[in-house]
């Protein structure tokens, strides 16, 4: 059996072709990057339904199928921005109709999460999942994926995309503040907001912007920020561990690329004997590959949608879904 994913809620227009043992034969995708300033979400959705075509056909020549040997389709429903996913839901509609062939919505941050498990072969992670549009730490309990901890405001990566700009550096900003925080000295106290479970970042993005503007030096604010904000992170991330005293700590999305984050995360995952993974870029970044195998699994699990049930669902929450593939 062969599903397609498409992917489409933010910046990233994708298209994944999958099996059902969980090989992935193609994983396509193009992302937008906004001339100037944050994202523009019509701007995204115009240019995800430019590039819909060439990133299908790009897909099924990788896999060397034919879009008639699909069997599944499967679109990344939410959480995202409104246009987004509404051009990616009605080109998966689209393709479901004339192809004859079931849909499945698929939840973004739980694909995630799936395709970590896919390509690390980890069993029961507790998850970090950290991006431009996401700060979630996400751990299995009792037939959902439980949320321990997110964001209260902004998301790590957006808090570090906007000092970036407030400071003069290129969009995106993570990997620039990383290479310019290796030449960091000194530590300059930022703001360290952690809420019970929960993480804020807008806060220490004001802050850092207008110590920059108040004359501090740029490398010690790059190593400062990422220091406070990855301590953050860290914490909120271990007391989900020692709770749930799962074994498997897993790093995902656009800012896991982080080596400074990896090197904090493996270190706490050491101090409690448990096993740390990050899947390779392709796979932690959104791609259409982590839709097709969610879609996969809930087909699989006997889960079925009309046509109809299909609609997107901006603010859809990762402990909203009920994951049957998945005991314990
Ligand atoms: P999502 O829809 O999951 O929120 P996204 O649209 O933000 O995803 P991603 O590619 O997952 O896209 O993540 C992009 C983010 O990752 C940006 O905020 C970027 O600054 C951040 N990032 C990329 N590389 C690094 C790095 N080396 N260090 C820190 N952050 C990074
Ligand atoms: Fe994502």
């Amino acid at each position: 059996m062969l599903c397609l994913g498409i992917e489409g809620t933010a910046h990233t227009f994708g298209v994944g072709i999958v099996d059902s043992r969980g090989k992935v034969l193609a994983n396509a995708l193009k992302t937008y990057v906004p001339a100037k300033g944050g994202i523009h979400p019509r701007e995204a959705a115009q240019f995800h339904a430019a590039n819909a075509r060439v990133v299908l056909d790009g897909a099924l020549k990788a896999a060397r199928v034919a879009i008639e040997d699909v069997d599944l389709l499967a679109f990344s429903a939410g959480p995202g921005l409104g246009p987004c996913l509404r051009t990616a839901a009605t080109a998966a509609r689209a393709l479901a109709s004339w192809l004859d062939v079931p849909i499945i919505s698929v939840n973004h941050c739980i694909a995630h999460v799936e395709i970590g498990r896919l390509t690390e072969r980890a069993r029961d992670p507790v998850t970090l999942y950290v991006s431009g549009g996401n700060t979630q730490v996400i751990a299995f309990d009792a037939g959902r994926y439980r949320v321990f901890g997110e964001t209260l405001d902004i998301p790590v990566g957006n808090c570090l995309d906007v000092f970036a700009r407030g400071v003069g550096l290129p969009y995106p900003g993570g990997p620039t503040v990383e290479r310019l925080a290796r030449e960091g000295k000194r530590y300059i106290p930022l703001p360290y907001v952690v809420k019970g479970m929960d993480l804020s970042f807008s806060g220490l993005m004001t802050e850092a912007v207008r110590k920059h503007r108040a004359g501090a030096d740029l490398h010690d604010l790059c190593f400062s920020l990422q220091e406070t904000a990855f301590a953050a992170l860290v914490e909120v991330t271990e007391r989900a561990v020692a709770h749930t005293e799962k074994k498997e700590v897993m790093l995902t999305g656009g800012v896991a690329a982080n080596q400074r984050l990896r090197e904090m995360l493996k270190l706490m995952a050491n101090e409690h004997k448990a096993k740390f993974f990050v899947p390779p870029r392709e796979y932690c970044q959104d791609c259409g590959a982590m839709i097709a195998w969610t879609g996969i699994l809930v087909y699989k699990h006997g889960l079925r949608q009309k046509l109809r049930e299909t609609g997107v669902k901006q603010r859809w929450r990762t402990d909203q879904v009920d994951i049957p593939w998945r005991t314990g």
